[in-house]
């Protein structure tokens, strides 16, 4: 297990026996053990996640909606997803930090993706990143692992197309775009990538795409035959009241826990008993 020193405020983690986990060892792990993945986005849900020996943590750029108000994931930069990148970073000793590549950072041309994704792993210290797309990412996929950034590959529900594809829609319904995610996953497993998100398909497409590849697939409402299962953090604390999305699974109630402590917090002001006793010097 990790052990801390705390040395002038700061924490230097030591690792004592936790894997340091990379993107070949993460798919290694297909057919031999599920792979969690969870998403994080700051300094103190890096450390906590990777402290539960979740394998994977995706600074996602749903950071968009769930940390910066956003409408859905298109308008977040570059330069915000470094600086979320960077906080997940310095708080992780085990997991595999695999950064979002944001709307528009590698759909311009390889070069500037090439550019983009290089700063994620250059700059921000992520293990890999992570693009939306089929088959159309190849050469860029080939061209990034070539260059040594390893790739995780996200087809089925794209959020970065929904202006395209009209919304947040279960994908792969038709058989026709079945056989197309499925042909989509096997060109990206050629391409290189290591592992595959599969977001919001029927639970039987997600069994025969996790059939037909090399490479873990990482399942997001795509049932149980996927090699790996990612959520939202937001989603599995339950920071947000009202219902979530049917395939997260809330395992907590946080958003409740909180708005309850800030009530509390608030009444004992008004009425003096904080600050207690305790509380003063
Ligand atoms: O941005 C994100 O959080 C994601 C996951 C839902 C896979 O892409």
């Amino acid at each position: 297990m990790l052990s801390y020193i705390e040395k002038s405020g700061n924490n230097i983690a030591l690792m004592t026996n936790k894997p340091k986990w990379t993107a070949a060892k993460i798919k290694a792990l297909k057919g031999k053990q599920k792979i969690t993945c969870l998403t994080a986005y700051d300094y103190t849900q890096a450390r906590l996640v990777d402290d539960s020996e979740i394998e994977l943590i995706l600074v996602g750029d749903s950071l968009a909606m769930t940390v910066l108000g956003y409408e859905n994931t298109l308008p977040v930069t570059m330069d915000e997803m470094l600086h979320h990148t960077r906080a997940v970073v310095r708080g992780v000793t085990s997991a595999l930090v695999v950064a979002d590549m944001p709307f528009m950072s590698y759909q311009v041309s390889t070069d500037q993706a090439m550019f983009n994704a290089g700063r994620f792993l250059k700059d921000a210290g992520a293990g890999a990143v992570k693009i939306e797309g089929g088959s159309e990412r190849v050469p860029l996929v080939e061209r990034l692992v070539a260059n040594g950034i390893p790739v995780l590959g996200h087809i089925g529900l794209t959020p970065q197309s929904i202006k395209e594809t009209g919304g947040y829609k279960i994908q792969g319904k038709t058989t026709e775009a079945a056989e197309k995610l499925i042909a989509d996953a096997q060109s990206l497993c050629e391409a290189g990538v290591f592992a595959i998100v599969l977001e919001c398909v029927p639970e039987e497409l997600g069994k025969a795409i996790t059939e037909a590849v090399s490479v873990p697939t990482i399942g997001i409402g795509a049932g149980r035959g996927c090699d790996g299962q990612i959520l939202v953090i937001h989603d599995l604390l339950g920071m947000f009241t009202g219902k979530s999305p049917k395939l997260a699974k809330r395992y907590a109630e946080l958003g409740d826990a909180m708005k309850k402590a800030f009530g509390q917090y608030r009444s004992e002001v008004q009425d003096g008993t904080f600050p207690g006793e305790d509380n003063i010097y």
